[in-house]
């Protein structure tokens, strides 16, 4: 069965899963999965948000315990009760949303639970030698002294992996790895992944980006509705794969383009803020040249490090403090863009890349985060009427696709995707007049990432400005008017819409100056 695997042997399978099923309460995330995973193969495992995948993936780990049927390692049916037992049968999980440490460093992290001692006291340099040989087998430079709440997700995404791979387990299940890298180190992960299929171990790889498929996959596994929907080739058609995914075709993934821009909404001219480099901490300044007119997606491109977060954080008021300078225009007004409630009074919102970060309540209900940004508005009592609460919450739902529709549940018990959606809308809800958006798509199906695209462009359509940032190429070529392009915190070259994807990726890498274009 599996195409790749270099044993010729009939393979036998490692992990079996039979017939699982898991409610939540009334809801069935699961409803009788069969799943077989074999030795040596990478087994692509994609659905829509909430399809089950998570769950499933918590079940293996120990995380989650099955209501009904099997699992069986080796033949033999296996039962976990914590994630210990699963690590202790060879199991190994990299989380959707990271579960390192935030307040202690990199080897700290690596190192939790397995802390090296020696004569009774931590081995600190041991450990630290050791951050440094783990690291090095992914090729990105970080700090193994700096705390993990100081890295950028991408970074944090890595030190995960790396964690994740101690343990030299059997059986290693990665939750969108490579939602919150750069293409480089997506190419250094899928070496990784490569290398442990060589040994032998199995990968259970669950991803939204279906093009890296063919890349990475031996087999494809997709679930639909907590069910397995069927089975394909990971060199399957595209819109084959769609189809089996959302359970029917789909015809466009990006809209139209703008025709018509209006008034210029944010201007920048030889603009400089600071840059946060992983090592050094705050830079000096840098320039920027770009301007966003009512009715434009502008995207901004660059590797990370280039400096698009902090472009954007320093928008919003949240970069360092007073680090603007040059011309910073907001709807033809100089602005300095001093604080969130400066940026927040000018029209400006911003929707961040970390969720459990900064964008969501998690214990709260999917309806009060969606209300927040109208509160904040509204009142400073932080009161609405029930009514318009509830229009809000229902057009947010509706605007989004946010499943369940139900606002009554906490966030945190929704899928990673439908998470994103409820830090999309809570921000659109407010109407802001330009929207600041770091990988907005980050981990959305390609479903509703279709839907997210048509909404962006309504909103255009109807004068708000957007400027997002996404590490997802495809993206920025198909939904933005202009792509204006960074490197080390400076605008490098831009470029219109639906341009080749070489170009873009000559003027984010190549060392010197790219040509403007357009
Ligand atoms: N702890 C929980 N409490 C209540 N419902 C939950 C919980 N965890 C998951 N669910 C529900 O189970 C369903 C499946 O969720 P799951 O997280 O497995 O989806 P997923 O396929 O991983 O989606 P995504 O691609 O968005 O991450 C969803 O409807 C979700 O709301
Ligand atoms: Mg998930």
């Amino acid at each position: 069965m599996s195409t790749a695997s270099p044993s010729a042997e009939p393979a036998r399978p490692i992990l079996e899963v039979r017939q699982v099923v898991k409610s939540f309460g009334g809801a069935k995330a699961l409803r009788g999965v069969d799943f077989t995973l074999y030795a040596g193969e990478v087994h692509a495992l994609l659905g829509e948000n909430g399809a089950g995948k998570s769950t499933l993936m918590n079940i293996l780990s120990g995380v989650l315990t099955a209501d009904e049927g099997e699992l069986l390692i080796d033949g033999v049916a296996v039962r976990f009760n914590d994630p210990r037992e699963a690590q202790a049968a060879g199991i190994a999980t990299i989380y959707q949303e990271l579960d390192l440490v935030p307040s202690l460093d990199v080897t700290a992290n690596l190192f939790l639970g397995h802390e090296i001692v020696r004569n009774g006291i931590l081995d600190n340099a041991a450990m630290r030698a050791g951050a440094r040989q783990r690291l090095a087998v992914i090729d990105v430079d970080i700090d193994i002294n700096r705390r993990v709440d100081h890295l950028s997700i991408g970074h944090r995404q890595v030190v995960a992996i790396v964690k994740a791979l101690s343990g030299a387990p059997r059986v290693v299940i990665m939750d969108e790895p490579t939602a919150a890298l750069t293409a480089s180190e997506v190419d250094s992960l899928f070496d990784i992944v490569r290398g442990l299929r060589a040994k032998g171990v199995a990968i259970i790889y669950i991803s939204h980006r279906l093009e890296e498929v063919p890349f990475v996959a031996d087999r494809v596994t997709v679930l639909r509705d907590g069910l397995v929907a069927g089975e394909t080739a990971p060199n399957a058609l595209q819109s084959d794969l769609v189809r089996l995914l959302v359970g029917r075709p789909l015809d466009e993934l990006y809209p139209r383009r703008s025709t018509k821009l209006g008034r210029p909404l944010l201007n920048l001219e030889h603009a400089r803020f600071r840059l946060w480099h992983e090592r050094s901490g705050w830079q000096p300044a840098c320039g920027v040249n770009l301007t966003v007119h009512a009715g434009e997606i502008v995207g901004l491109a660059g590797i990370m490090g280039s400096g698009r977060t902090e472009l954007l954080m320093a928008l919003f008021g949240s970069g360092l403090p007073g680090a603007w300078e040059g011309v910073v225009e907001v709807d033809g007004q100089a602005t300095k863009l001093q604080s969130i409630a400066v940026a927040r009074l000018r029209g400006l919102a911003f929707v961040t890349d970390d969720r459990r970060g900064n964008g969501l309540m998690i214990r709260m209900s999917v309806g009060r985060n969606l209300v927040m940004s109208i509160l904040r508005q509204v009142t400073p009592f932080f009161l609405a009427s029930p009514a318009k609460e509830a229009e809000v919450e229902e057009r947010a739902f509706r605007q989004f696709d946010i499943r369940p529709h139900d606002a009554t549940i906490a966030v945190g018990a929704l899928s990673g995707g439908n998470q994103q959606k409820v830090v999309l809308a809570k921000e659109v809800v407010g109407e802001p007049h330009l929207l600041l958006l770091d990988e907005p798509t980050r981990g959305i199906d390609v479903g509703a990432k279709g839907e997210i695209y048509a909404r962006l462009r309504e909103l255009a359509d109807a004068g708000l400005g957007v400027l997002v940032a996404s590490s997802e190429m495809p993206e920025l070529i198909g939904l933005c008017d202009k792509i204006v392009v960074l490197r080390e915190g400076r605008t490098v070259a831009e470029f219109p819409g639906g341009i080749d994807e070489h170009s873009v990726l000559a003027a984010v890498t190549a060392k010197e100056i790219a040509h403007h274009v357009g």
